[in-house]
C-alpha cells in the first residue's frame, strides 16, 4: 500500500509551504546560531496566519481571535453513573443538553427542512451539557458519583459530533482506530450499541490514560468482559490485520492539534524539531483512512475526524483516499451528506458554510469550540 500513498500524498505536501525541499536544493542553515528562537506557539501563529488568512480570507482574523481566547467545554454525562441526577444537576447550572434539545426542537418543527429520518442518522443515548452561546461560565470538576463512576466527562463539545455522525445502530461492531486519550471511545460506549469495541492507540503512554478514563468511568464488568479490547498497534496496518471486519470506523487522526499548538510549548508539533514529523502528517493521516476504510465492512461507515483546519489535513485527505481506494483496491467509497447536522446544531456550534466534503466547526467567541472536522463516508464495495 506504500507507494500509492506516498505518491498521493506528495502531490499534496506540494501545496503546502513546508513541502520537503529536494536534497539538491537544500543549504544547511545554522539557527541556532542566526535565527531568533521563537516559541513553538508562536510558529504555530506565524503558520496559521500565512496559510488560514488565504483559506478563510475575511473570515480568518474572527477565527483567529477566538483560537486565542479561552475555548468552551461540555459535559458528557456519564450513562454509566445515575445519568438522570446528572442531568439534573447540570440544568440547575442553567446548562442545557445540547444534543437532545437540537432533537426534540427538530421533531416539534418537522418543516425545518431537515428530512424525516434526520434524526435517527445520529448516534443514540448521547448527552451532553453545554452554557448558551455567549455564556462562558465553566463546569466544576468532575465527582465520582454514588454508582462508582465519575458522573461526567468534560470535553470539546465539538468532539462529539464525528461521534453522533457515526450513527451507531444496536449490536454494531465497532472500530476507534486513534483513541487515546479516550474522549470519543467513552462516547461510543455511552451509546450502549457496541457488541464490541475494539479501540486503538500507537502510543501506549496515551494508551494509559485512556484506560484510566476507563476505569474512571465504566463499571468494571463492562470493562472486564470481552466486549472491549485496548490495542496499541499501528493503526496504518489495520487493512491488513482485520479487513473487511467492522461495522463502524472512527478514525479520528493526528493533525495540528490547532487549538493546543497556540497554547502549549509542551508536545507541540510546531517545534523545530517535529518539523519532518509535522510535513508527514497529511501522509499519515492518508494512510490511517485508507486503513479504517479497509477495515471496514463493504456496506459499513467510517468518520474521518481531525481538530485542525486545515483543508490540506480535511478535504484534501479525504478525497485523495478515496481516490486511491478507487485506484488501487477497486473500492468504491462514498462521503455522506452531513449537512443536516449543520441545521441541528446551529444553536450550539459555527459551521464553516462552505467545505467541499464534511462539517467543519470553526472557533467562534459566541461558540468558542472547534475547531473540529469531520467527514462521514460509506465504503460500498
Ligand atoms: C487526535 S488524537 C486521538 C484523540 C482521541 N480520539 C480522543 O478523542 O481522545 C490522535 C491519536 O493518534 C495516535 N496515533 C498516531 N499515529 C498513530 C498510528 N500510526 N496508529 C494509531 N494511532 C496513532 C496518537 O498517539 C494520538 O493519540
Amino acid at each position: 500500500m506504500a507507494a500509492p500513498i506516498v505518491k498521493c500524498v506528495r502531490q499534496l505536501l506540494k501545496q503546502m509551504d513546508f513541502a520537503p525541499v529536494q536534497r539538491r536544493h537544500r543549504h544547511k542553515k545554522k539557527w541556532a546560531a542566526t535565527e531568533p528562537k521563537f516559541p513553538a506557539s508562536q510558529l504555530a501563529l506565524q503558520n496559521f496566519d500565512m496559510t488560514y488568512s488565504v483559506q478563510f480570507g475575511d473570515l480568518w482574523p474572527s477565527i483567529r481571535v477566538s483560537l486565542l481566547s479561552e475555548q468552551k467545554y461540555g459535559a458528557l454525562v456519564n450513562n454509566f453513573a445515575a445519568w438522570d441526577h446528572v442531568s439534573a444537576k447540570l440544568e440547575q447550572l442553567s446548562a442545557r443538553d445540547f444534543v437532545n434539545d437540537a432533537i426534540s426542537r427538530w421533531k416539534l418543527e418537522p418543516e425545518s427542512g431537515l428530512s424525516a429520518n434526520s434524526s435517527s442518522a445520529c448516534s443514540p443515548n448521547l448527552r451532553c451539557f453545554t452554557f448558551a452561546r455567549g455564556d462562558v461560565s465553566c463546569f466544576p470538576s468532575a465527582r465520582l458519583g454514588s454508582l462508582g463512576v465519575m458522573d461526567y466527562y468534560l470535553m470539546d463539545a465539538a468532539s462529539l459530533l464525528p461521534v453522533l455522525a457515526l450513527d451507531l445502530q444496536p449490536g454494531d461492531v465497532v472500530l476507534d482506530l486513534c483513541a487515546a486519550p479516550g474522549g470519543k471511545t467513552l462516547a461510543l460506549l455511552q451509546t450502549g450499541c457496541c457488541r464490541h469495541l475494539a479501540a486503538n492507540d500507537l502510543s501506549t503512554s496515551r494508551m494509559d490514560r485512556l484506560q484510566k478514563v476507563l476505569h474512571s468511568y465504566v463499571p468494571q464488568e463492562i470493562r472486564e468482559g470481552n466486549r472491549i479490547r485496548v490495542t496499541s498497534w499501528d493503526g496504518r496496518k489495520w487493512g491488513e490485520l482485520e479487513g473487511d471486519t467492522y461495522d463502524r470506523v472512527l478514525v479520528d487522526v493526528p493533525c495540528t492539534t490547532d487549538r493546543h499548538s497556540l497554547h502549549e510549548e509542551e508536545n507541540n508539533i510546531f517545534q523545530r524539531s517535529r518539523k519532518k514529523e509535522r510535513q508527514m502528517l497529511p501522509m499519515l493521516q492518508v494512510q490511517l483512512l485508507a486503513a479504517g476504510l479497509l477495515a471496514t465492512k463493504p456496506g459499513g461507515y467510517v468518520v474521518y475526524s481531525t481538530c485542525s483546519l486545515s483543508h490540506l489535513q480535511n478535504e484534501y485527505v479525504v478525497q485523495g483516499t478515496i481516490e486511491l481506494l478507487a485506484n488501487q483496491y477497486s473500492i468504491e467509497v462514498q462521503v455522506e451528506d452531513l449537512s443536516h447536522f449543520r441545521k441541528l446544531f446551529m444553536d450550539t456550534f459555527c459551521f464553516f458554510p462552505s467545505c467541499q466534503v464534511g462539517e467543519l466547526v470553526m472557533p467562534n467567541l459566541m461558540a468558542n469550540f472547534g475547531p473540529m472536522y469531520f467527514c462521514k463516508m460509506r465504503r460500498l464495495t
